[in-house]
């Protein structure tokens, strides 16, 4: 298995250090430990179905969609995680003939090498990234592993753990003409739905403390959706972990007090409406979108896009 490291494991330690004296966990965190991994994907599992039937009936096009490619066909997948939703498609071109390489981009080191199994598993040649895609530089440096035409995909609502207006500047800075970037985005409802988190996602949310050696019973978690107001139909949820004693969290071989009352700001999510959503890849960073696939029960869309 071959896997590129532009972002280390100890960089990583040392950012998690910092982030918990910040009070402030990114979301690469949250996937970072056995104990994360399995939270995300218990959490995922439950989640998740409509959205792998679009990426099911999406794959079936590929091959159409990719045909001004010739016969090789390089796919970029940023935040693969284990790359379940990729292999529809790796599968799919592979079986119209063409040659897949297969480039998970991730910041997880345990992801990624699900990831490139997987796909070898299916006969497909992968290299793994292992970056930071929140980086433009990384993002940059993971699109030269091969020359355009490159088959982008960004899966699972990947978008909204980022800030969505930088990220996806930073996404279609790399696009260029005669690549495709597919992805999908979870919509929401309306404003005034109270966000009821399930067990598993506080499971997952709460994973890198647990890790860090607190405990539920050490404070409370606090999920909060509210308006962006930089742009309409965009929510924001957050996380917060409260604490109600005070603590000491052991990172990276260091100890790091926190004091009763303070908070962590965890992880956050967006979510968008399909109206949002397109205006942030066409207006807003220069996309067009060629086909755009809502999930059967409305809770997704996925979008193929090319640059303007
Ligand atoms: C919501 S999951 C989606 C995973 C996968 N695409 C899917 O559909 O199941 C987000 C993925 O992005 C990765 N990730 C989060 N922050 C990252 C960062 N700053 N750099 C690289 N990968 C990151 C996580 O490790 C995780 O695999």
């Amino acid at each position: 298995m071959n896997i590129e490291v532009l972002l280390t494991e100890s960089e990583i330690a040392g950012e998690f250090a910092e982030s918990i004296e910040a009070r402030d966990l990114p979301e690469k965190f949250f996937y970072w430990s056995a104990q994360s991994v399995s939270a995300w994907q218990r959490m995922a599992k439950r989640a998740d179905d409509s959205l792998f039937a679009t990426w099911e009936s999406l794959a079936t096009k590929a091959p159409d969609l990719t045909r001004a490619f010739g016969k090789r066909v390089p796919v970029i997948s940023f935040g693969a995680g284990t790359g379940l939703k990729d292999r529809f498609i790796l599968k799919s071109l592979a079986q119209a003939g063409r040659e897949v390489k297969y480039f998970p981009v991730d910041a997880s080191q345990s992801l990624l090498e699900t990831a490139c199994a997987g796909a070898e598993d299916e006969d497909c040649e992968a290299l793994g990234i292992k970056a930071d895609i929140s980086s433009p530089m990384h993002l940059m440096l993971a699109a030269d592993v091969s020359e355009a035409p490159r088959l982008f995909l960004m899966a699972g609502n990947t978008l909204g753990g980022f800030d969505p207006l930088d990220q996806i500047k930073h996404v279609a800075e790399v696009i260029q003409k005669g690549d495709i970037l597919i992805l999908d985005a979870r919509l929401h409802e309306g404003d005034d739905v109270r966000y009821d988190p399930s067990p598993e996602e506080r499971e997952f949310v709460f994973a890198p403390l647990a890790d860090a050696g607190l405990s539920l019973e050490d404070g409370t978690m606090e999920f909060v959706e509210r308006k962006d107001p930089r742009l309409d139909g965009l929510l924001m949820l957050t996380r917060r972990f409260h604490a109600t004693s005070d603590l000491r969290l052991r990172v990276a071989g260091g100890e790091f007090p926190v004091a009763r009352s303070e908070r962590i700001l965890l992880n956050f999510r967006y979510r968008f409406t399909a109206e949002s959503f397109r205006w942030l890849l066409t207006e807003h960073a220069g996309l067009r979108v060629v086909v755009e696939l809502p999930s059967a029960d409305g809770r997704y869309v996925t979008a193929v896009c090319i640059k303007a």
